[in-house]
């Protein structure tokens, strides 16, 4: 496997990603924890230095082990990394002055000799585009080092020790920009001697074998939301302990139609899963009462939700563990981003407080997987496709999606509503284009007229957009006619919604929940 150590770097999650494109196995750890002993155990075969946002240039830098030089494996120094590797083996590095400093595209050029390292790069033009984010330069190489490629800000941008096989590059590989990119990587990986091997089929047997070692014989909790990583997680769980595990599933009342009833078939029936079905919707819409401000609302949920848990799983006797679906981007963001000041805009519900107040530990069995891994995994699994691909659901549910006061009233409408705009999209095969299609009830009535008779019903907004990973989004172009025949159908079979408009609002400026 391949050690990435993590200076700080805003994009050290794509240098991961990259690897796992190649199949090959990779893990990010803080610089912190990378100690000789660590080395030890964690026995890479190759080592990456990200970038960071430090200068070299300062006392108390951070810094690899000195050991990792002398272990024989190859390494590659990204950015922040190319200059720790200069400065620890002999160069220079000189602090950043404006004339020097260089951010965005650049031109790398070939310099000195082939190299199995560039292999398909600087195709014929003898130049690659390379993406730039440094204020630091290197001023003089370490001893061994060539030079590889120039760019106009960087005349060491690419420098290598062949023989002792370290690299080292000014620029980052891993990003859209330097769109050759993963061909560095792809040669760095073959030159270290991965086979490419690494398979969903290979991870699911390993999660399996710790899953076993880490919980023994004792019994697991495992919430679910109905969603991929919790019933992913579930799902494989129950394949390496079976009935030691229990699955609690809590029904706020705030889901969508036949929602519960899925998940209820689709764990006990089909893959005979202990689960307790807490039906706590009365308790959760009654709290929710009179509640009209979204965050007092989330509150509420993700208060109610942990007391209600927490219940049920006292319930369970003799449980140690608690199984929680968390992925790999929640893992690297409280590394890499910690500490940064930045803006409550919702609180998020999630079980994040649950184990230390149950005094559980923690089963994590996707820790090491992407969201897209984690889809890989659950077909591995034998998740239904239907499943797999779902739109994603946030844990208020519905609250969030019926702006001002719940009532049962609207949340009935809004179910059929919701219902009837996913079988469009179904039916016009554009459920996989989308990344969510909702539709949100509004607080408001207004006048129409059906049937030659007056109607004062609510409104409603068909909400769809297309993302990467939810945090930007735009709005579905849907079609006029597609729009047009949604409207007419959810007017015509849902009664107590009597208009529709369409939510056109990108993100940011928007969000993608109205609340
Ligand atoms: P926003 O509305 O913030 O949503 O643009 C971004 C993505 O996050 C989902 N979302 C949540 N997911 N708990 C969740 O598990 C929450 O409290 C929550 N709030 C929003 C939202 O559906 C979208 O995919």
């Amino acid at each position: 496997r391949l050690l990435i150590i993590d200076f700080g770097s805003q994009v050290t999650q794509l240098i991961a990603r990259r690897l796992r494109e190649l199949n090959v196995y990779c893990e990010i750890h803080p610089y912190q924890n990378v100690t000789d002993a660590f080395l030890d155990d964690f026995a890479p075969k190759a080592v990456i230095f990200s970038g960071g946002p430090d200068s070299v240039t300062r006392e108390g830098s951070p810094r690899p082990p000195q050991s990792v030089y002398a272990r024989g494996i190859p390494i590659l120094g990204i950015c922040y990394g190319q200059q720790v590797m200069m400065q620890d083996l002999g160069g220079k590095v000189e602090a950043g002055e404006h004339a020097t400093a260089e951010f965005g595209r650049a031109f790398v050029k070939r310099a000195g000799e082939a190299s199995d390292f560039l292999t398909g790069w600087f195709g014929d033009t003898g130049r690659e585009q390379v993406w730039m984010s440094h204020g630091d330069h290197v001023s003089e190489i370490a001893p061994g080092f060539a030079v590889l490629g120039v760019s106009p800000g960087a005349p060491f941008a690419m420098t290598a020790d062949l023989e002792r096989r370290f690299y080292a590059v000014q620029f980052h590989p891993e990003v859209h920009h330097t769109p050759n990119g993963a061909k560095l990587y792809e040669n760095f990986v073959r030159l270290a001697g991965f086979k490419g091997d690494w398979t969903m089929k290979a991870y699911r047997e390993e999660a399996i074998r710790a899953i076993r070692e880490q919980v023994g014989d004792a019994k697991v909790i495992c919430g679910l939301s109905g969603g991929v990583d919790s019933s992913v997680a579930a799902v494989l769980i129950h394949e390496a302990i079976g009935d030691q595990l229990t699955c609690v599933f809590v029904d706020h009342g705030l889901l969508r139609q036949n929602e519960a009833e899925q998940v209820v078939t689709m764990f006990r029936d089909h893959y005979n899963i202990p689960l307790i079905h807490a039906d706590e919707s009365e308790r959760f819409l009654t709290a929710l009462e009179g509640v009209t401000d979204p965050e007092v609302k989330r509150k509420t949920i993700g208060k109610l939700f942990i007391d209600v848990f927490q219940h049920y799983a006292d319930g369970i006797e003799g449980a140690e563990f608690l199984a929680q679906g968390t992925l790999y981007p929640d893992v690297i963001e409280s590394v890499s981003f910690s500490g940064g000041p930045s803006v409550t805009i919702k609180s998020h519900h999630n079980v994040g407080g649950l184990p230390e107040k149950m005094g559980l530990k923690l089963v994590e069995p996707l820790r090491e997987l992407f969201k897209d891994e984690v889809r890989a995994l659950g077909r591995e699994l034998g998740l239904p496709e239907s499943f797999i691909g779902r739109h994603p659901f946030p844990g208020p549910g519905l609250a969030i999606r019926c702006p001002g006061e719940i009532t049962r009233d609207k949340l009935a409408i809004l179910r059929k509503a919701d219902a009837v705009f996913i079988d469009q999209i179904r039916k016009h095969g554009l459920y996989d284009e989308i990344w969510q299609a909702f539709v949100a009830i509004l607080p408001v009535k207004t006048v129409g007229v059906m049937g030659d008779g007056r109607t004062y019903d609510y409104a409603c907004a068909l909400r769809a957009v297309t993302s990467v990973d939810g945090m930007t989004a735009d709005y579905y172009p849907f079609s006029h006619d597609f729009l047009g025949e949604t409207a007419t159908r959810i007017i015509n079979e849902v009664k107590g919604i009597n208009r529709v408009t369409y939510d056109i609002t990108s993100k940011p400026p928007g969000t993608i929940e109205w609340e």
